[in-house]
């Protein structure tokens, strides 16, 4: 496996894959690697020639009262993870590469990002969009491959390269729970026993849901009960993340909520 630091040097490497014929999967992550990610390697793996991971926690997308400086790190069980599942380069950019001082261009998507954490996080989806538009221009991938962990996430992102034209196909991947249902997240080392084992209310409601019983506010007093803080709860067309309607293919429950200082996400997707 190669590790490589600069833009300039993943660039030439990308170039060079595409000229000898070889087709790139990107997997963008700020690293922390856990099964989800993983995951995601393996479905690289499977869509082309070479995968690509990016390990970088993207200042731009954390709000000045956000986990920024503890976000967790260690990337020397990254390296070892990607190395044992065949990722042919770990790109790892040094911030001062990625963000130069007078950086003044951003990418900004203007629908799909504005509810959910588009609300509770602003300027959280211009950091995701426009990280994601330079890690492309980098690594020059055919495909990349994002989680239905982060529903808005993928949503934005795949609206952003219809919209720009980037020439890159989307996959959208399954969310990996633990055994006991929680989703997977870098964040979950934060929580404390007791705080971990309450934020268990969040997948066993979700998965508890059937079109038919579907309520924000049942949802958000059974996490209350369990000693979460509620950040939203919202059941929304899947495709468009507005309201649901008649024509609505799939609904969206979407929930963020803190136990303790952690905030957690988790979602679940319904047939009408
Ligand atoms: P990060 O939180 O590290 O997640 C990287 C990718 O892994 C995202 O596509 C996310 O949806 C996916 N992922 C995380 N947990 C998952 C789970 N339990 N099941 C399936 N997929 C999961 O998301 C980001 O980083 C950043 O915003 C990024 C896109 C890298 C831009 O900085």
């Amino acid at each position: 496996m190669k590790i490589i630091h600069t833009i300039s040097e993943m660039q030439i490497f990308a170039q060079n894959s595409h000229r000898s014929g070889l087709t790139i999967a990107a997997v963008p992550t700020m690293g922390f690697l856990h099964s989800g990610h993983i995951s995601l390697i393996e479905r690289a793996n499977s869509e082309a020639d070479l995968t690509i991971v990016s390990v970088f926690v993207n200042s731009t997308q954390f709000g000045p009262n956000e986990d920024l400086d503890r976000y967790p790190r260690d990337f020397k069980r990254d390296c070892e993870i990607c190395e044992q599942h065949n990722v042919a380069v770990l790109f790892a950019p040094e911030n001062t590469a990625m963000y130069s001082s007078d950086h003044s261009t951003w990418v900004t998507e203007e629908d799909l990002s504005r509810p959910l954490c588009g609300n509770s996080r602003p300027g959280h989806f211009r950091g995701v969009t426009t990280v994601v538009a330079k890690l492309f221009n980098a690594i020059l991938p055919d495909v990349a491959v994002f989680g239905q962990k982060d529903a808005q996430q993928a949503l934005v992102i795949r609206r952003m390269v219809r919209d720009l034209n980037f020439p890159v196909r989307i996959i959208i991947a399954p969310l990996i729970r633990e055994d006991d249902g929680l989703a997977m997240s870098s964040r979950n080392r934060f929580l404390s026993a007791d705080e971990r084992s309450r934020a268990l209310v969040i997948s066993q409601t979700l998965l508890s849901l059937t079109p038919e019983n579907l309520d924000t506010e049942v949802i958000k007093s059974k996490i209350s009960s369990a000693g979460g803080t509620v950040d939203y709860v919202e059941i929304l067309d899947a495709e468009t993340l507005r309201p649901v309607h008649l024509e609505t293919v799939e609904i969206l429950v979407a929930v963020a909520a803190f136990f303790g200082k952690t905030r957690l996400i988790d979602n679940v997707i319904l047939k009408p």
